[in-house]
């Protein structure tokens, strides 16, 4: 497995669920990859995990000063970056009438001024030919009661996608949005135990199962290297057909 051999890469939110099976993946494929998380514990465990190929940087992407020491180490010790992927990512249930202001902020921060964040300050160190991913939701195609919020952040997400695979095309630059519907993490499955059965987040997919990290993880290793050249601005499902059937 080779897709991205010599590739540098940073996976925010890669100590756990989606982001953990991408950071591993990438380096299986030959990248080296960086890995944040703000738990010590479990970005070590992640790395040690992955092993020789990983580097983490414990670090909250809604904290700027944060982000700025996650881009100095890594313009320090590789250069430059040929992958980023804004992972990182929190839901959070409230539906309208038991929308809290903490929840409302803690989302949108990390959800949304994370990425943006992100992605603004990786700018400098992407090289010509970058790809850069971000993860939406299917939350944000489907009505599911008591995630508006979340969804919001995410429609966010893939509409910034568009916008800035525009912007940064003239640099060579692809920006695109991958979006997994239901997919086993301890995030998702702490979330989903909030929403009451008979919600439509809460039957399965119509692939009858929910999906696992790694299979997200394979369309990310095509995003991110020359299999997707011609693909920018676009958005890749992987959601075992909840947003499409
Ligand atoms: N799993 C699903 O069903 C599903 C479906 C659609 C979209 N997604 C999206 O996929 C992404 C990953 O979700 P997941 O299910 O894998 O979640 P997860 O299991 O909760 O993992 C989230 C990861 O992000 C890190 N993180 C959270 N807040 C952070 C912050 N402020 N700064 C840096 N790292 C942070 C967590 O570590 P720390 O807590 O230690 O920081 C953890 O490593 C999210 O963007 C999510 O919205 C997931």
């Amino acid at each position: 497995m080779t897709q991205l051999n010599g590739k540098t890469a940073l996976v925010t939110g890669a100590s756990t669920g989606i982001g953990l099976a991408i950071a591993r993946r990438f380096a299986q494929e030959g990248a080296t990859v960086y890995l944040t998380g703000r738990r010590k514990v479990e970005l070590d465990a992640a790395v040690e995990q992955i092993g020789d190929r990983a580097i983490g940087i414990r670090s909250d992407v809604s904290k700027l000063d944060d982000l700025d020491r996650v881009f100095t180490e890594i313009a320090e010790r590789s250069g430059h970056l040929d992958i980023v992927v804004a992972n990182a990512g929190v839901g959070d249930f409230g539906p309208l009438g038991e929308i809290t202001e903490e929840g409302f902020d803690r989302v949108t921060a990390i959800n949304l001024k994370g990425t943006v964040f992100t992605i603004q300050k990786a700018l400098p160190l992407l090289s010509a030919g970058a790809s850069v991913i971000l993860l939406s939701s299917s939350a944000a195609l489907r009505g599911v009661p008591g995630l508006g919020i979340y969804a919001a952040t995410k429609a966010a997400i893939r509409s910034l996608a568009r916008t800035w695979a525009a912007e940064l095309a003239v640099r060579g630059i692809r920006v695109n949005a991958l979006t997994p519907g239901p997919v086993a993490t301890p995030g998702a499955d702490e979330l989903r135990a909030e929403i009451p059965q008979g919600d439509p987040a809460a039957a399965p997919t119509p692939l009858g199962r929910i999906g696992r990290p790694e299979e997200v993880a394979a369309t990310a290793v095509y995003l991110a290297g020359d299999l997707s050249s011609f693909t920018t601005g676009a958005e890749l499902y992987v959601d075992g057909g909840v947003t499409q059937l």
